[in-house]
């Protein structure tokens, strides 16, 4: 393209100066000869207008002597002259060409004149020879009068053209070497013009070539300040510009990807004819492919089988932004989100689809329901049993002192019950918003234990059972609010004699594991079946509802306790089977007291 640019210009240049050149040459050379035959015709009609007046000043028909010595007169100006005389038969009787004297002029000369001049005209002709056969010559001629003003013959001049044209053709071949010269510096000034012009051009072409490669470090440099040159600035004006774009889109691009990447949620894009674009990490891992056979499937065989309601038809018949939820099996559930994106020409161009694992918070969900449906139910049934038994009392029906008093103890006992429930509530929901304050400080966890053991030995007693404590060593201490860590193992403890029946043996050991004491609580009681274990810590969740109940239990026990004891960063762990008793085991970490061990 730069090379035909080169050459249009060299061309247009060439062609220019060789039509001016052409022009000028053509009417230089036209003006001259009209110039010199203009001059030569002037100069013969001057001398055949003397020759005239001296012949008919004579008798020049009669007296040829005296007319030839007139004309001889003329020889050495190179013209030619002939006198003809009409009534003697055209003949020459007078000329400076001696060897055509007394010819016919109608065979030597041009008859055409001749006839003219004898009709009484003034008649000129050139002969312009341009072969070289005959040579070229200007004739004119004259009519001749006689004494009786009769025109009775003629003067005839020829002058001889070709020194003229001789000059003619000598400046045509000076103006052609001109013309030439003038092409060849043409060519020459064409070149360097169209170079000058060109190679800024071809630098900007060959740098754009590499930015299109993706090489953005390109700058041309500016030599002028004229059109060329504003195109160079312009060029790396833009180069800079599209550098600082190209960052900046890329940087965005980079920040996008990781978001996408990274996020907690799986995304899948797709074109409207279901040819899966972008898949995130997480989405193949919802999905449980690999990104290979993401990229071999379409959208449709993907989501059809996981919920027939995510195919592109579905979109198309419905709506393209919407929500559906994907079973995928195991008790996962996921939600799919998914809304159109358009093409630049605001047409859609497919769908972006976000898998969000809801699993857990479906959970959650179905566990705050279970939560109020729970509490409602906890409340409803001692209120129930209060209210029927006032009811009767109100009544006035009973006679019988001691029932009334029955009735009300069990009216009293149910309040105990809505007292416990509240106060557990309570408990749990100040530990949940972390509302509670904590006392902790540096308590001896034998020292608790004792403590439960003293309060719980009736209860024990009452069943017959055997509360057996074994201490691996003394003064464990823990940092730790001494009420909640006492509330924690009299739960335990009074599980263990709840769920255990009479003559049962319940076993409480202490002992220090590394930077932990450990505490267990084991009995040989009803047991706790496998399905349930996992749930015991669960709000309200009892293996037995009535027998809980019937108990006093309240089913917020245990969850309590291991609300407590997360607080205090230790574990709490359960093991048990059904039939075959069970066994709590709390640690929790102790500090290590340096004074006494130097004292022991
Ligand atoms: N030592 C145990 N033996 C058998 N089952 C137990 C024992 N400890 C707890 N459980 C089971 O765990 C459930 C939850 O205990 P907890 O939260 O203390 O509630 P509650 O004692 O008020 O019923 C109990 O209802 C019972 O079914
Ligand atoms: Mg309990």
């Amino acid at each position: 393209m730069i090379k035909s640019m080169r050459i249009k210009l060299i061309t247009i240049y060439f062609l220019l100066v060789f039509i001016a050149m052409s022009i000028v040459s053509v009417f230089i050379i036209q003006q001259f000869e009209q110039y010199h035959l203009e001059s030569v015709s002037g100069n013969l009609i001057q001398i055949a207008g003397s020759i005239i007046t001296t012949l008919q000043d004579t008798n020049w028909q009669h007296n040829k002597k005296d007319t030839q010595e007139n004309i001889v007169f003329y020889e050495k100006m190179d013209i030619e002259i002939y006198v003809i005389d009409k009534d003697n038969n055209f003949t020459i009787i007078s000329s400076t060409n001696i060897p055509y004297l007394n010819q016919n002029a109608m065979h030597i000369l041009e008859p055409e004149l001749i006839l003219a001049a004898f009709n009484g005209d003034e008649r000129e002709k050139d002969i312009i020879s341009r072969s070289g056969e005959t040579t070229s010559s200007k004739n004119i001629v004259f009519p001749l009068f006689d004494e009786n003003n009769m025109i009775a013959g003629a003067v005839y001049l020829r002058k001889n053209l070709e020194s003229i044209y001789k000059t003619l053709d000598q400046s045509k071949y000076i103006l052609t070497r001109a013309t030439l010269l003038a092409l060849f510096i043409t060519i020459l000034l064409g070149y360097l013009i169209a170079k000058s012009i060109t190679g800024p051009i071809n630098d900007v072409t060959i740098k754009a070539e590499k930015m299109a490669k993706g090489d953005f470090d390109q700058i041309v440099e500016v030599k002028s300040n004229d059109e060329i040159g504003q195109l160079a600035s312009m060029f790396n004006f833009l180069t800079a510009r599209l550098k600082s774009s190209i960052q900046e889109v890329s940087s965005e691009k980079n920040k996008l990807d990781t978001i996408i990447n990274y996020m907690a949620d799986g995304l899948v894009a797709a074109t409207e004819t279901g040819e899966i674009i972008h898949t995130n990490p997480r989405a193949l891992e919802i999905l449980k492919l690999d990104e290979e056979a993401v990229h071999r499937k379409s959208f449709d065989e993907i989501f059809r089988e996981l919920n027939p309601r995510l195919t592109l038809d579905y979109f198309k018949k419905e709506s393209w932004s919407g929500s559906q939820i994907i079973d995928m099996g195991d008790g996962i559930k996921v939600r799919a989100n998914y809304a159109p994106f358009t093409n630049e020409t605001n047409t859609l161009a497919g769908i972006i689809l976000l898998l969000q694992d809801v699993t857990e918070h479906e959970k959650l969900e179905n566990m705050r329901k279970e939560f109020v449906a729970n509490v409602s139910h906890e409340l409803k049934t001692p209120l129930t049993t209060i209210k029927s038994y006032t009811e009767t009392i109100l009544d006035g029906t009973i006679e019988d002192k001691q029932l009334t008093q029955q009735f009300l103890n069990v009216i009293d006992s149910e309040v105990d019950r809505m007292t416990r429930l509240v106060r557990d509530l309570l408990q749990l929901s100040n530990l949940d918003f972390q509302q509670y304050k904590w006392n902790k400080k540096q308590v001896y966890i034998d020292d608790i234990i004792e403590k439960v053991l003293i309060k719980l030995e009736l209860s024990a007693h009452n069943k017959q059972q055997i509360l057996k404590y074994v201490k691996d060593c003394e003064n464990i201490k823990i940092n730790g609010d001494e009420d909640k860590i006492e509330q924690v193992i009299s739960n335990i403890i009074t599980n263990a004699i709840k769920y255990t029946n009479e003559e049962g043996q319940i076993t409480i050991e202490l002992l220090k594991e590394g930077d932990y004491a450990v505490i267990s609580v084991e009995d040989n009681g009803i047991g706790i079946p496998a399905k349930d274990l996992s749930r015991v810590f669960e709000r309200f969740y009892r293996v037995d509802k009535a027998r809980s109940r019937e108990l006093g239990g309240t089913g917020l026990g245990l969850s309590i306790a291991k609300q407590i004891i997360d607080s205090h960063e230790g574990t709490i762990k359960i093991v048990s089977g059904e039939g075959s008793g069970t066994k709590v085991t709390i640690t929790l970490p102790v500090i290590e007291e340096m004074a006494e061990s130097f004292v022991v």
